[in-house]
């Protein structure tokens, strides 16, 4: 979820239950309200055939290297499964490209002119790079539609997002993602009495409904059922091509099934890339991940 789509929610939670927003805390742990707007042209330029470009990326935690000289790009479209034993820093990864964590040196480029290490978080969320925490982060106490329709209408004051209405491109759009993440069954449902699996759609619904270019999904079919498993595999599969995404899985049959490039992270930098097959003969891969 994005910081200003937390705040949004964390606004109509008070307003919901009547009191003030102010110093409020999401439940999924959303920062506090004051972010301004980044005005883009909303173009990527993707010319030298890269949405997502780093090189040399380093970061230390108390003298530890978490991320070490790592260099990884990826193609417009692409969906790129990336595996990697814990601590291999596939999470720390997701965190520099999406601004939560500086790295130490390095360079990390959207498309060929945005430098990412000059923009804020929240700015970043609004160039287009979508981002999939582990646990899901919808909001509970709302609909699957008012949970949509919110991903829509941030960063706008509570009295004009009461006001709000979907126009018709909007409730278009919103029927589409409703369809696209299974869950056109359950609009008016609460999304706290979804399965755990259906919050996860719900999630990566509310991050679609902003078009994001890239969308950073970490470990997403992590304690899903073995049939919403294989139905999160079909999404992303239509996802791909008119989306950038990059997948963190440890399931190796779901991997299977979406994968075409998989890069395998291990002590903050790329051990090994190519197809699953390729990556699960290399030795050195079975050595530190796969196991004998
Ligand atoms: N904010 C942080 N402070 C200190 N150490 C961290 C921080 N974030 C990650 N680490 C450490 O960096 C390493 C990589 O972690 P992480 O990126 O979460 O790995 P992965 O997602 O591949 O399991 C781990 O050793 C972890 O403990
Ligand atoms: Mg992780």
């Amino acid at each position: 979820m994005t910081p200003d789509l937390m705040e949004e929610g964390a606004k109509r939670l008070a307003l919901h239950e009547g009191y003030d927003f102010d110093g409020l805390q999401t439940e999924s742990g959303g920062r506090e309200a004051g972010y301004g707007r980044l005005s883009t042209s909303g173009e990527v330029d993707v010319t030298h055939g890269r949405i997502l470009y780093l090189e040399d990326v380093s970061v230390s935690f108390d003298g530890f290297k978490a991320i070490n000289k790592l260099s990884l790009d990826i193609a417009p479209g692409e969906l790129r499964c990336i595996i990697g034993p814990n601590g291999a820093g596939k999470t720390t990864m997701m965190d520099i490209i999406t601004g939560k964590t500086r790295p130490d040196s390095g360079t990390v480029f959207f498309g060929s002119t945005i430098d990412l290490l000059r923009h804020k978080e929240f700015e970043i969320a609004q160039l287009g790079i979508g981002r999939k925490f582990q646990k899901p982060t919808v909001f509970e106490h709302l609909s699957v539609f008012e949970n949509l329709e919110l991903a829509l209408k941030t960063n706008k004051g509570v009295k004009s997002s009461m006001l709000f209405k979907l126009d018709s491109e909007q409730s278009d759009r919103l029927s589409e993602i409703l369809h696209t993440i299974n869950l056109e069954d359950s609009v008016t449902r609460l999304a706290g009495n979804l399965s755990h699996g259906q919050k996860q759609w719900l999630e990566i619904g509310m991050l679609l409904m902003q078009d994001p270019k890239l969308l950073l999904l970490d470990e997403p079919v992590a304690g899903m059922t073995d049939e919403e498993t294989a139905r999160t595999a079909e999404l992303f599969l239509t996802l791909k091509g008119k989306h950038s995404l990059m997948v963190v899985e440890h399931d190796m049959s779901f991997i299977r099934t979406i994968s075409e490039i998989v890069t395998v992270l291990c002590d903050g930098s790329v051990l090994a890339q190519g197809t699953l097959d390729e990556v699960q003969a290399d030795e050195r891969v079975i050595e530190v991940y796969l196991g004998r």
